[in-house]
């Protein structure tokens, strides 16, 4: 299992595995400023509502570490929490580095106290995810039933958390328990997260996927191709109302129609019980370019406009179950998901 974001205590640097550039290339983009993790975060090197919480918490490090303090190091904090606005992954993050800060003070005596625990508290939250994914894998397992295919859409795997993942932490642990399992990988347009991402991560695990394009649901369904559907969530309402990738809600009516356990696998940090639906879950739009071009080529013609909403929501009355770090909740799930937070 592919293992992306390091940080370098010696070079006081965060590495990430470049996603923007897999399959084809295994490159390394060195953070070294709060800036640097900005930007890494928007341009998606780093990408998957989890890892970007972990990534958000190490660049509030690398606030400390390059002299913020007071001032200085809250507008940093505040640049990382709002650096992509749908995961509420990156801003629980930054929320509890900003707890860690406010605790040991504003304006720190000894400014390596504060980067020290800020560096505990980031290494906690890497761990505590990858601890967070295998449990849900645990949990998640025994909803696959040997033989199964699996379709999902976007990335919710190694790549896109601390490690293990959660819709393909769900895979990989019914694989782990002898079960065979063969995954359908939506292409998952623009950015390509299934096509390039998943395929790639489970090609390099040996656990037997194949692409699709995101247009061919429908009909692989129809075939009687699909077992299972299993997707990761970017954020999560009070009432089971959950954003993930856009294209999502689309997969969801579709395995509604025919009758398809449709799963959401997240890890608790994926709620927000802020928001009672998924009404005011706010959607990223991102550069219209990921539509019009592949690489250097065009593909629309020029000035036609285009949409590029990077996420969707799914209503809550189309998810057969949420699968979380705390056990599988089940509908209704404004109960359940209440009890699990409590
Ligand atoms: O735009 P992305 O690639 O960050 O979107 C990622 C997704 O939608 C994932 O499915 C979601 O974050 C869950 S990752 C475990």
């Amino acid at each position: 299992m592919v293992a992306h974001i390091f940080f370098d205590h010696d070079d006081k640097c965060l590495r990430l595995l470049d996603q923007r550039r897999l399959p084809l290339e295994e490159a390394w983009v060195v953070c070294r400023t709060p800036e640097d993790i900005v930007s890494a975060l928007q341009t998606m090197v780093v990408r998957g509502a989890p890892a970007i919480g972990v990534t958000a918490a190490w660049g509030c490090v690398l606030a400390a570490l390059r002299g913020g303090s007071g001032d200085a190091l809250e507008v940093a904090f505040e640049r990382i929490a709002a650096a992509r606005p749908t995961a509420v992954n990156l801003r629980l993050a930054v929320e509890r580095m900003r707890r860690v800060r406010n605790t040991v003070g504003q304006h720190p005596a000894d400014p390596a106290a504060l980067q020290g625990r800020l560096m505990d508290e980031a290494a906690a939250m890497q761990a505590e995810d990858a601890a967070a994914c295998e449990r849900i894998g645990r949990f998640g397992a025994q909803l696959l039933e040997n033989g199964d295919t699996v379709l999902t859409h976007c990335n919710a795997g190694a790549l896109a958390t601390a490690g293990y993942g959660t819709a393909l932490g769900v895979v990989r642990a019914a694989v782990d328990r002898g079960k065979r399992i063969t995954v359908i990988a939506d292409e998952t347009r623009p950015f390509l997260q299934g096509a390039r991402l998943t395929a790639w991560e489970l090609a390099r695990d040996n656990i037997p996927v194949r692409v699709a394009c995101d247009n061919a649901c429908a009909l692989l369904m129809a075939k009687g191709l699909v077992q299972r559907i299993v997707v990761g969530a970017d954020r999560i309402a009070a009432n089971g109302d959950t954003a993930n990738k856009i294209g999502t809600f689309g997969v969801a009516v579709l395995a509604r129609y025919f009758n398809i356990p449709f799963y959401v696998a997240a890890p608790l940090t994926t709620f927000d019980p802020s928001l009672p639906d998924g009404g005011g879950i706010p959607i990223e739009e991102r550069p219209v370019r990921e539509v019009t071009h592949i690489g250097a080529q065009q593909l629309t013609p020029a000035n036609v406009p285009v949409y590029n909403f990077a996420f969707d929501v799914t209503p809550a009355t189309l998810i057969s179950a949420i699968i979380t770090d705390a056990g599988v909740l089940r509908p209704p799930f404004a109960a359940a998901i209440a009890g699990a937070l409590a």
